[in-house]
């Protein structure tokens, strides 16, 4: 038996490795407008939204930009990015990922995906694993991005658990903040220097123990 009720995922970065496909693609755009962005300026940028992501990006940047250049620029970013992830499959999930949910499955909890990606559902489809989720957050009706505690607070409403009851699972410093400010119990991905706010960090999902948290 776990304390919690439920379990919510981010997905890019902690079931699927989508989080260097993001990268790439703002590479590709970053070199193409001359602005300087690199790995760690990425680490800014994981689990903030489309829009949010390009004004970091651009604050980098020597001119201005239009509303509606700014906007053609977020469409190009996405048009890299769904080429990148056209050809995944169920052998691009990161290990770990599916054993974690069937974990949880098999313990009962509620289990959620709160991603701010617009292409989750369309990655949740190429990795198999849809019908793993009781309830998945659809990015376009949430207002405020991580880390606003909207969308796991939205995730939770959903799935009917109280949020103290649920554990958050995110690979960035917005999700994470998202996550201890809805008042659930966070578990980070990654590095414990990047993840201060986490109440547990691991390596990835393999490490992952439910009854340990
Ligand atoms: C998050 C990623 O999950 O989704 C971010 O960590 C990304 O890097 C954001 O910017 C929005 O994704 P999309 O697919 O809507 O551009
Ligand atoms: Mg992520």
């Amino acid at each position: 038996m776990s304390r919690f009720k439920a379990v919510i995922f981010d997905l890019d970065g902690v079931i699927t490795d989508t989080a260097r496909y993001h990268y790439l693609a703002w590479k590709r755009l970053a070199d193409s407008q001359g602005v300087p962005f690199d790995e760690a300026a990425n680490e800014h940028l994981k689990g903030i939204d489309r829009m949010g992501s390009l004004e970091l990006i651009l604050a980098g940047a020597a001119g201005n930009y239009t509303e509606a250049e700014k906007l053609a620029l977020a469409d190009q970013k996405n048009e890299h990015y769904k080429a990148l992830i056209a050809t995944m499959t169920p052998a691009d999930l990161l290990p770990g990922a599916v054993e974690t949910l069937d974990a949880c499955r098999r313990d009962g909890l509620k289990i959620g995906l709160a991603s701010v990606s617009k292409n989750a559902f369309s990655v949740l489809d190429s990795l198999g694993i849809r019908g793993k989720f009781d309830y998945v957050v659809d990015a376009a009706t949430i207002e405020r991005g991580k880390p606003d505690p909207e969308i796991f607070l939205k995730a939770a409403r959903e799935l009917g658990v109280s949020p103290a009851d649920c554990l958050g699972v995110e690979d960035a410093v917005a999700g994470v903040a998202s996550i201890k400010s809805a008042g659930m119990f966070a578990l980070g991905i990654g590095d414990p220097e990047i993840l201060t706010q986490a109440d547990v960090v691991i390596p990835g999902l393999t490490q992952f123990k439910l009854q340990a948290y």
